[in-house]
């Protein structure tokens, strides 16, 4: 794989507190992370405008926030993210079919009526910090979380969902049901050279991520809260590069 595709695979998680701090990343790593995932954190305090200025600085965005709520809310917040340009987008799956068939509408009827691009739209299946304890426990679901995955992305897809946002655990499971189009974006990536597991409960390292045919991987802290994030970037894409020559 040329590193120009590869480097479009990898996505860096921009959970830091302003603009300045997150536009310095992007300065400093767009020649090693094609995607920046704007969060509910950095888009809490800075707003929308900070998709323009990654995207000029020529990086493509991952809006994460993660629409969760009744049909019609969710598609005028899907219209309204459709046209800031962002090329991935994601809903939660829990929120059902109908909220997700409509999220599908308003994406692409927005992005007809403005000859601008549709966004990747993704659902969130189970976040990778929960556990079959959790789910139990807590939320009260019956199924294990890799079956609820599959579920999830089942109905995702069912509903015109382009793919689903999972744990490098579940990719083979999804593919299987799913198929090659499905488009599977996995957070919860550790490099082995990263101590810290953080509140991520079902990890795996890039590579291992990359090979059970994740679309795209999430990478927060092990680059962003590394001293180094330059050398943290060009390990995991230079790791990436080696294995898939
Ligand atoms: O720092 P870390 O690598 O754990 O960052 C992972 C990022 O992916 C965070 O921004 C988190 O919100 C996001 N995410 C996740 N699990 C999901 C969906 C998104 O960890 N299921």
């Amino acid at each position: 794989m040329q590193p120009k595709d590869m480097k479009q695979k990898v996505c860096l998680a921009l959970d830091v507190d302003n603009s300045e701090d997150a536009l310095k990343l992007v300065r400093l790593l767009k020649n090693y992370v094609g995607v920046f995932k704007i969060g509910s954190h950095l888009f809490t305090k800075v707003g929308p405008k900070i998709i323009e200025d990654i995207r000029e600085l020529g990086g493509e965005v991952f809006l994460d926030l993660k629409y969760h709520d009744i049909p019609n809310t969710v598609a005028n917040a899907v219209r309204m993210a459709t046209r800031t340009g962002v090329y991935i987008l994601n809903i939660h799956a829990s929120g059902g079919c109908d909220m997700m068939r409509a999220a599908v509408e308003a994406a692409e009827t927005e992005a007809q009526k403005r000859h601008i691009r549709k966004p990747i739209l993704l659902a969130v299946t189970v976040l990778t910090s929960l556990t079959d304890r959790i789910l139990s426990d807590e939320l009260r679901v019956k199924h294990d979380v890799l079956n609820q995955v599959v579920h999830f992305a089942e109905l995702a897809k069912s509903a015109g969902i382009d793919g689903c946002v999972a744990s490098p655990k579940e990719i083979l499971a999804i593919r299987k049901t799913c198929g090659d189009d499905f488009v599977i974006l996995t957070p919860g990536i550790r490099p082995v050279w990263s101590t810290a597991k953080d509140d991520q409960r079902r990890i795996t390292t890039p590579i291992e991520a990359i090979n059970s045919g994740a679309n795209f991987i999430v990478i927060g802290r092990p680059i962003v809260k590394s001293e180094d994030p330059v050398k943290a970037a060009k390990s995991v894409i230079n790791e990436l590069l080696q294995e898939n020559a």
